[in-house]
């Protein structure tokens, strides 16, 4: 008895299986507009219960990276409604990230006007690829002043709304791999000495006051997060309060009333593991939906559903390549493997022409 493939609910949501497709970036999205490509690929893995999309941007300076989606325009709405349309039509259900990219970022992929924002002035390490002119390191952000703060929660609150008007049935907010929402969680990231700063009360507050509107804009039942403790990815280094912070962190998250909470472990692309304790503690802490995340397979899924340690659990790379992923769990049969030379390239080579086992 496959408890995976076992139809079971998301707050007030019918899911059909327990898997959830994780936020995968593919950069398919010129102009930051999802397209009628997008749409496709996102139906041919409508066979997950739940899809997450590919970090989304709530504002034109959180449009880090080149051709990633926005969902702050009117075009891009409409964009996200054929995708949101495409998947409902086939039974699945599905929640937009909204990612901020903040510090990760190059502002020759932002619009015009926008500006490359954190919450201290200081640049990640590392590189960003830029359409225009290859890669370049990562941008000096301008630190947020509190107007920053203010009008960027409001962004967020706002793309909330959007989402529903795209037809989206809820979101999910992007606190992990580095991201805007994570600099302000991070100490070497924050450095700032006003109250989003300090301890990790002070930098928790950005997290949960964007949590606060989200969930004031479109009910909390409709709103999940993701978390990515012990995670480097970005310039996150290790820190001795780590497991202290993030137990403060469920805890808090728990009492917002949100519908899920989604952990990364991306021990299996190399990271440091998320230990085990950590996880046990944002099982009992937070009382709601809890997703897991990273190297699964089909037989680690059930073994994890069944012990009780989540109750669904998200899948990246099986999913990006091989559309008909249920099928092919269901009875074991042979995988494609991913193409990394084409995660982040333009067009449908190896996006959507991997191929699907005949019917
Ligand atoms: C091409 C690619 C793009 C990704 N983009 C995102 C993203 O936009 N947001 C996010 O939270 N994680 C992103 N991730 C991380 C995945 O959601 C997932 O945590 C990771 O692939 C590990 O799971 P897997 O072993 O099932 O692939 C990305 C991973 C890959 C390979």
């Amino acid at each position: 008895m496959s408890l995976l493939f076992a139809k079971t609910m998301l707050g007030p949501l019918a899911l059909k299986n327990r898997l959830v497709m994780a936020p995968l970036t593919r950069s398919r999205a010129t102009g930051n507009v999802p397209n009628d490509l997008m749409a496709r690929y996102y139906a041919q893995r409508a066979c997950a219960g739940l899809i997450v999309t590919e970090g989304t941007s709530p504002s034109p300076n959180g449009l880090g990276y080149a051709r990633i989606p926005g969902i702050f325009s009117l075009a891009q709405v409409a964009g996200w409604r054929n995708v949101t349309a495409a998947v409902h039509a086939l039974g699945a259900k599905i929640f937009v990230q909204l990612m901020h990219c903040g510090r990760i970022g190059h502002p020759l992929n932002l619009p015009v006007g926008a500006h490359i924002l954190a919450p201290s002035a200081i640049a990640a390490t590392g590189e960003m690829y830029t359409d225009a002119e290859g890669m370049k390191p990562n941008a000096l952000p301008e630190a947020m002043t509190e107007a920053d703060i203010e009008n960027t929660i409001t962004e967020y609150a706002q793309a909330a709304t959007n989402a529903l008007a795209a037809g989206f049935d809820g979101i999910e907010l992007h606190a992990a791999n580095g991201y805007l929402l994570e600099q302000f969680l991070r100490p070497s990231s924050n450095l700032r000495t006003d109250g989003y700063g300090g301890s990790i009360s002070g930098r928790a507050r950005f997290v949960l006051e964007v949590a606060a509107a989200a969930t004031a804009a479109i009910g909390a039942d409709r709103v999940g997060i993701r978390l990515s403790p012990f995670g480097v990815f970005n310039d996150m280094p290790g820190y001795a309060a780590m497991e202290a912070d993030y137990a403060f962190l469920a805890k808090e998250l728990d009492a917002a009333g949100l519908v899920y909470i989604h952990l990364v472990d991306h021990s299996s692309m190399g990271a440091p593991p998320v230990p085990d304790s950590m996880k046990t503690t944002f099982r009992r802490v937070f009382k709601r939906t809890l997703i897991l995340s990273g190297g699964y397979d089909a037989a680690r899924a059930e073994r994890d559903l069944a012990a009780g340690k989540c109750d669904l659990i998200a899948v990246g790379r099986p999913l990006l390549a091989n559309p008909d992923l249920v099928t092919r769990w269901r009875f074991g049969t042979a995988m494609n493997a991913p193409d990394d030379s084409t995660f982040y390239t333009a067009g449908p080579k190896g996006y959507t022409d991997y191929p699907a086992l005949a019917a």
